[in-house]
């Protein structure tokens, strides 16, 4: 399976960073990330120095996204193919380096709006991965921290950048009704094994965030128990319990963050190999389960 790039990080951009610290740590169970300068808080889920960032910002959304070429040719390669499909990149400063741990970076802004870095030689964190919450670890080698899902007005803009310029395949696609008379599609795309490091929600108008939710795949089933245990003992929203997504096969649930922005916790994904001929559309997300279970606290 061609590997060019994976998902580095995810940039979030929230009024007050300490305010996710007891939902990212003690909910979901990551291991804080080494410092990135300023206020930015970090977490990981494996040995790379960090995989989300959370800054100061009134957003309360997705910032930036990192994707990772897996060599320098890659780099090259990616780069050439995002100017080529007409995307415009500026270079990361060197402050720009140093704080998102990167030897080299460009960006430039998806057309879903969150500025979109490509880099390389994310750092190693000096020590190794360990969560007592999470105690299987994570499954990122190759396949980049997890997936992010953003809704967009520019649905189909949004899937030449993610195409056309980045190299991105489709994996398949969901057509549902979401309310009586309201259809949505989401697409999803690979760029290693993984079913989807990122997917589109066509949104019907503009939504106040575009981060939909970011998802974590852990090595067990049961660490995924022990995290729906931990996020049910809170009062967060908790949109879909567990269940068990139809394209993916993805054994999940989702919590809301403080945020608003949500989290899926997963494992078990099937995995996109060289052959895959299964892009195809579904008409359902979830094979069983992923009930609304718990509204948020008003
Ligand atoms: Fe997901």
């Amino acid at each position: 399976m061609r590997r060019d790039i994976e998902l580095a990080y995810l940039g979030i951009a929230v009024p007050d960073p300490t305010a996710l610290t007891a939902f990212f740590g003690e909910t979901i169970g990551l291991a804080p990330g080494e410092p990135a300068g300023d206020d930015t808080l970090t977490w990981r889920n494996d040995d790379a120095a960090h995989r989300l960032l959370v800054q100061t910002g009134p957003e309360c959304d997705a910032a930036f996204i990192g994707f990772e070429a897996a060599d320098e040719v890659a780099f090259d390669a990616t780069a050439a193919r995002l100017r080529t499909a007409g995307f415009e990149l500026s270079e990361g400063s060197d402050a720009d380096l140093r704080a998102r741990r990167v030897e080299r970076l460009v960006r430039t802004i998806s057309p879903w709006g969150v500025s979109a870095e490509l880099v390389s030689g994310l750092a190693k964190a000096a020590s190794p991965y360990v969560s007592p919450l999470m105690p299987a670890g994570f499954v990122t080698d190759g396949v980049g921290f997890g997936h992010a899902v953003f809704a967009t007005t520019a649905f189909e803009e949004s899937a030449a950048f993610l195409v056309d310029g980045l190299g991105f395949a489709q994996s398949d696609w969901i057509v549902f009704e979401i309310a009586e008379g309201i259809e949505l599609e989401v697409r999803f795309y690979h760029c290693n094994r993984r079913h989807h490091s990122v997917a589109l929600a066509k949104a019907p108008f503009e939504l106040p965030q575009a981060l939909h939710h970011v998802m974590f795949e852990s090595n067990s089933a049961d660490d995924v128990g022990a995290a729906f245990d931990r996020a049910w003992a809170t009062d967060l929203a908790i949109p879909n319990g567990l269940g068990r997504h139809d394209n993916d096969r993805m054994f999940s649930f989702y919590v809301a963050s403080p945020a608003g922005f949500m989290v899926e916790v997963g494992h078990g994904a099937r995995v996109v190999t060289d052959d895959w001929d299964d892009n195809r559309q579904y008409d359902r997300v979830s094979m069983w389960g992923h009930q609304p279970l718990r509204q948020a606290a008003s």
